[in-house]
């Protein structure tokens, strides 16, 4: 596999090195998923973090233990990263995983399982400028440079894991049918319960109104916060520099508004808007 400065490329995909090798990435080909995994799929910033908290408390009918005494990274891995080949043995059925794979490159097990998938898509303008910030902190990536440059190479999909276009159309077009659970970050920030139930539906878990209040509480942006398993506090300060900005960053829908220029809004949206004509693709923010 290609090297490219902080990267490895996996089929022309920017993946860091910091938490991608070969190795990793020969795992996740050779991964042998089972019927009763269930795995978050994500473009990054999308919420994935959200979906490591939010999934193994609904599985665990409530239970705080897992979230409050396992990393994130540990409690529900990233099957591409190099961790995964460590703690993925390490979990009791069902697995929860998540990924930042597009639909394509998942690994051959993955077709012929029945493991159920829960993509969570967000607003491209948003995902871009938390990812600008992420940049920023996180030591192992590129300075993003200017915000009109990153916007440009985030177009062009000159960023980690590829164009957002691609990558949402590929799960769109995925032909998995009640395997496969489509939710946005925007609908979680309106109505974090109706979200919570309706994964919880999807996964058949029953959940008491009591339980799912609990869920969600754990679950808030303010919670997790504070939570050190969760928001990445244990990760050294060389690694992510938290003076520059934080990884739980804002946790709302709009921000974009507070960072785009109008002239840099038309330009995203004209090339979102063409990317995406005719795929039937209709998102909560285009409303
Ligand atoms: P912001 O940078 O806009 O705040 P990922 O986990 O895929 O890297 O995504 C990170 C984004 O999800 C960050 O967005 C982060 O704040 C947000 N996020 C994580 N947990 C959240 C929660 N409980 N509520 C709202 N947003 C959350």
């Amino acid at each position: 596999m290609e090297e490219e400065g902080k990267y490895i490329k996996y089929h022309g995909l920017l993946c860091p090195k910091e938490t991608h090798s070969e190795d990793s990435l020969k795992y996740l080909e050779g991964f042998n998923m089972r019927d009763d995994d269930v795995i978050a799929i994500t473009y990054p910033k999308s919420g994935t973090t959200w979906m490591q908290e939010i999934l193994p408390l609904i599985l665990n009918g409530g239970d705080l233990t897992p979230v409050q005494t396992i990393p994130n990274w540990a409690r529900v891995p990233w099957l591409e990263e190099t961790r995964a080949a460590q703690v993925m043995d390490k979990l009791t059925p069902p697995r929860l995983m998540v990924s930042h794979m597009p639909y394509d490159l998942m690994p051959p097990s993955f077709f012929s399982s029945k493991a159920k998938v829960i993509y969570v898509a967000r607003n491209p303008k948003d995902v871009m400028v938390s990812s600008y910030f992420f940049h920023q902190m996180a030591t192992f990536l590129d300075d993003p440079g200017t915000f009109e440059e990153f916007l440009d190479k985030f177009l062009a999909g000159q960023v980690l894991f590829g164009k957002w276009t691609d990558h949402v159309k590929s799960w769109r077009k995925a032909d998995l049918g009640d395997r496969i659970l489509h939710i946005t970050y925007e609908e979680m920030v309106e109505d974090l319960k109706g979200a919570v139930r309706c994964i919880s539906d999807f996964l058949g878990q029953k959940m008491s109104e009591e339980t799912l209040e609990k869920v969600v509480s754990h679950c808030s942006f303010n919670t997790m916060k504070t939570n050190s398993m969760s928001n990445y506090s244990l990760v050294p300060q060389e690694v992510l520099d938290t003076k520059k900005s934080n990884f739980l960053r804002k946790g709302i829908s709009g921000d974009w508004k507070n960072h785009f220029s109008p002239e840099q809004e038309a330009k995203f949206s004209t090339v979102i808007k063409e990317e995406i004509r005719g795929s039937d693709i209709k998102f909560p923010w285009d409303e």
